[in-house]
């Protein structure tokens, strides 16, 4: 079953159209990459996902069932900006007085367990004030967990952290979907880290779904290249882009030569022509340039 279909999906604030037709489809146990520029509509959609906004038009339907649905609402937990937390109280007590709004009986261990998924039980006595803004949005996922929630939808959770903080993210993610059976929505501009965990994609662009797709498809799909050096670019370039089809010079310095599977094959031609190698090496274009290049082909 799908976690999260959307057909149609339109949100107009006043004159401005936010959303204009959006499909989307989570499976159930997805880590769901939501990627998308400034302004493409990833908040919109995931507030009307979590019962924040009513849509304009549209169908949403969350596990099968109209969005709207009360056993349905219960099942989504959500960290849109920052949890609403009381500054000065610590985070166990943040968290048990949720734990109270939630009327969840048996409270403390609730609470130790979640604050456990998301490894903060080191940091319960803490004010909520004090802690960095990686810590926050983890209290914030905390208190998602806190309602048993089978879909969890983050926006942003990664943006601002430190190279630390993303991996202990990444890591809490991973968990949830494991061994909590959650499906996750996570919605980022920072794609090298999401790469790392996701197993779907959805790109946004101007209120619409431009283009969804599994790890694998991404995978598949990001061309291979052989990257190299020599003492003389120009006339490397030059030579090469006769032979192949797209042949471009990198931010790191190296000319790469897309579609070509064969290094060896280049680097006789090469000496063919005089010009040694000085380094040599195949690799794949990763998301963040599989996206810049599709965003380039749209426009
Ligand atoms: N409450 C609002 N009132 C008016 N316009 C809004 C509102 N919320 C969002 N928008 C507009 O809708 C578009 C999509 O916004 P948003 O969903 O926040 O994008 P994203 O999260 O991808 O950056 C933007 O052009 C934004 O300015
Ligand atoms: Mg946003």
């Amino acid at each position: 079953m799908n976690a999260i279909e959307i057909k149609g999906l339109t949100k107009n604030f006043g004159p401005k159209q936010a959303l204009s037709g959006l499909n989307m489809t989570v499976p159930e146990g997805a880590i769901y990459g939501f990627i998308g520029e400034n302004g493409s509509g990833k908040s919109t959609t995931e507030k009307i996902i979590c019962g924040l906004i009513h849509p304009s038009g549209g169908e949403v339907k969350l596990f099968g069932r109209d969005y709207t649905d009360a056993d349905v609402r219960a099942k989504v937990g959500v960290l849109i900006e920052a949890p609403g937390c009381f500054p000065n109280y610590s985070v166990w007590n943040n968290l048990m007085l949720q734990a109270a709004n939630l009327s969840i009986p048996n409270a403390k261990e609730e609470v130790v367990k979640v604050l456990k998924m998301v490894r903060m039980e080191g940091a319960a006595s803490n004010k909520y004030k004090n802690c960095s803004l990686g810590m926050k949005q983890r209290i914030g996922i905390a208190m998602a967990l806190l309602g048993k929630p089978t879909l969890l939808v983050l926006d942003e959770p990664i943006n601002g952290l430190d190279a630390d903080g993303m991996r202990i993210m990444r890591e809490i993610l991973v968990d949830v979907t494991k061994n909590y059976g959650c499906t996750v929505v996570v919605s980022s501009h920072i794609l090298g880290e999401l790469e790392k965990i996701a197993t779907h994609y959805g790109i946004v662009r101007g209120g619409k779904m431009l283009k969804e797709m599994t790890a694998e498809e991404l995978n598949a799909s990001c061309r291979t290249y052989v990257a190299l050096q020599t003492k003389d670019m120009n006339r490397t370039k030059s030579l090469l882009s006769c032979k192949y089809s797209r042949v471009e010079e990198d931010e790191a310095g190296y000319i790469r030569v897309y579609d070509a599977k064969d290094p060896e094959e280049i680097v006789t031609h090469l000496y063919e022509n005089g010009i040694l190698v000085s380094e040599i090496k195949i690799d794949k274009i990763g998301l963040e340039e599989y996206y810049i290049d599709l965003m380039k082909e749209g426009r």
